[in-house]
C-alpha cells in the first residue's frame, strides 16, 4: 500500500474547519456546514473517478445525507467497505470527531485512484450523516440494503476519531481477521496497540455488525485519561485525556496529533490494499 501523505489529510481538515467557520461554527446534522462538508468530499471523489451518490434521509424533521462512493471494478459479490461519520456535534467544528476519520478515508480513496488500483474485490467508501444523533445515517444505509446486498459486504471498517492530540492506538476486536490486518501492520511498525473497548455500540460499525457484517476499525481515544503505562508505551501525557476537546468547541484543526493521524491513515491504506486485493476464492 502507498504511504498516505499526512499533509493531504491535514489540508482536508483545514477545509472542514473553514467550512465550519463559514457556517456558524459546526458541521452538524441539519446545518449548512454538514451539506458543505459532503459537497467538498463528493467533489474530490468525483474528480478522482469514483461513482458517488448523496443518499438522503430525514431525522428530527430535517434532511441529512450519506455520501457513498464506489470505485469502479472488482468483484461486486465481494465488497470491502470503509466509512466514517462526517457530521459534528453542534458544539463545535468536529475536526478530530470526525473530520479525522472522514479526511483519512477520503485520502485513502484518492490514493486508490492515483494508483489506478484494480482490486480483486469491489471497494466502497461511505461518509455518514447524523452519527452524533444515534448513528442515524449508517442505520439508514444498512436498513435499506437488501439481504443479498448485505451478504456481499465482506467487511466494514470504521474510522471515528483517528487524530486525537494525545493519541492511543486502539484496534476494534469485533472480527478477528479484520483486527489482525491492523495489529500486524502496527506490530511491523513497532507501535503497540490495545483492544478498543469504548466503542462497541457507539459508532457506525454497530449497525453493520447488527446486520451480521464483519466489522473492524481504529480509534485514537476520547475523553478518558491516558494512563501512566499508556504514556510510557505511546508517549504523550499521562493523566490527560486522549482528546481533551471531545465534543467541545475546541475540537478544531489545532486539536489534532499529526503523528497518530499519519500512522492511522497509512494503516487504513494497508487494510484497503490487503483486503481489497486478496484473491476471491
Ligand atoms: N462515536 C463516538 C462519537 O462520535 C466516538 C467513539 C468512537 C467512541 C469510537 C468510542 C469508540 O462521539
Ligand atoms: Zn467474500
Ligand atoms: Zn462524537
Ligand atoms: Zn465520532
Amino acid at each position: 500500500a502507498p504511504n498516505i501523505p499526512v499533509a493531504n489529510v491535514k489540508a482536508h481538515l483545514r477545509k472542514l474547519q473553514s467550512i465550519a467557520n463559514a457556517n456558524g461554527g459546526n458541521r452538524a446534522h441539519g446545518r449548512p456546514g454538514y451539506k458543505a462538508s459532503a459537497a467538498y468530499i463528493k467533489g474530490k471523489l468525483d474528480a478522482a473517478g469514483f461513482t458517488t451518490r448523496l443518499s438522503p434521509f430525514t431525522y428530527n424533521g430535517v434532511t441529512g445525507w450519506n455520501l457513498i462512493a464506489d470505485w469502479p471494478g472488482g468483484d461486486t459479490r465481494h465488497v470491502i467497505m470503509a466509512g466514517s461519520h462526517l457530521d459534528s456535534v453542534r458544539n463545535g467544528p468536529g475536526i478530530n470527531d470526525n473530520g479525522s476519520g472522514s479526511a483519512g478515508v477520503l485520502e485513502v480513496a484518492l490514493a486508490v485512484s492515483r494508483a489506478k488500483l484494480h482490486p480483486a474485490k469491489h471497494l466502497r467508501f461511505g461518509w455518514w450523516g447524523a452519527e452524533e444523533l444515534g448513528m442515524v445515517g449508517s442505520k439508514n444505509y444498512v436498513d435499506n440494503l437488501s439481504q443479498s446486498a448485505r451478504s456481499k459486504i465482506d467487511g466494514y471498517l470504521n474510522f471515528d476519531m483517528i487524530g486525537s492530540p494525545n493519541p492511543g492506538y486502539f484496534v476494534y476486536d469485533n472480527d478477528p481477521e479484520l483486527e489482525s490486518v491492523f495489529t500486524k501492520w502496527f506490530k511491523a511498525k513497532g507501535i503497540p496497540t490495545e483492544i478498543e473497548t469504548e466503542g462497541d455500540g457507539r459508532s457506525d460499525h454497530a449497525p453493520f455488525e447488527a446486520a451480521g457484517i464483519p466489522v473492524g476499525g481504529l480509534y485514537s481515544g476520547g475523553e478518558t485519561p491516558k494512563s501512566p503505562e499508556q504514556a510510557r508505551k505511546w508517549g504523550g501525557e499521562a493523566a490527560k485525556a486522549f482528546d481533551p476537546c471531545y465534543h467541545r468547541s475546541c475540537d478544531t484543526s489545532s486539536n489534532i496529533g499529526a503523528k497518530g493521524l499519519d500512522n492511522n491513515a497509512d494503516a487504513i491504506a494497508h487494510a484497503i490494499w490487503t483486503l481489497g486485493t486478496t484473491k476471491v476464492e
